[in-house]
């Protein structure tokens, strides 16, 4: 059985990860009014793939007989004034996320809870994962700075992500 504190830490998280694909959402709607599709769909697959992160903290609650309770999501961002502003908040809020992830695991460890801490081992290697990639565009920003060429070559390049490959 998961303990209460436990269970309402794993709903709040799924919050946040909703949150997290409608934030992303908004980019995506965002790029797509600057006409910028390859920073769109890029945005697209992010969005997907936080929706998944929701669902395995939905799945997993419910495999451990618990309560799944859904919460209000806050409204997102919904403009920036460039590609990079956008990306670096990006990074920000997988920085927040990270660093909520971590405060579960020591929950998990101070409540001896083993089965939580081995599921959110998965998490706490995705976050790597997660913030590299924002921060791979980042750089990727930087070194374009205001060349436009470099801008229509990111996106192109951006067009590629397709969607993750996830079970469960
Ligand atoms: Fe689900 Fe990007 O953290």
């Amino acid at each position: 059985m998961l303990s209460e504190k436990m269970q309402a830490a794993l709903n709040a998280q799924i919050n946040m990860e909703f949150f997290a694909s409608y934030q992303y959402l908004a980019m995506a709607a965002y790029f797509e009014s600057e006409n910028l599709m390859g920073f769109a769909n890029w945005m697209h697959m992010q969005s997907q793939e936080e929706n998944m992160h929701a669902m395995k903290f939905y799945n997993y609650i419910n495999d451990r007989r618990g309560r799944v309770t859904l919460q209000a999501l806050d409204m997102p961002k919904t403009a920036w004034s460039s590609p990079l502003e956008a990306f670096e908040d990006a990074l920000k809020h997988e920085q927040k996320v990270t660093a909520k992830i971590n405060a579960l695991v020591d929950l998990a460890i101070q409540e001896s809870d083993h089965a939580t801490n081995s599921f959110l081992k998965w998490f706490v290697d995705e976050q790597v994962e997660e913030e590299a990639n924002v921060d791979a565009v980042i750089q990727d920003l930087k070194r374009i700075g205001s060349a436009s060429q470099g801008l229509f070559m990111l996106d192109r390049e951006l067009a590629q992500r397709g969607p993750e490959e996830e079970a469960e």
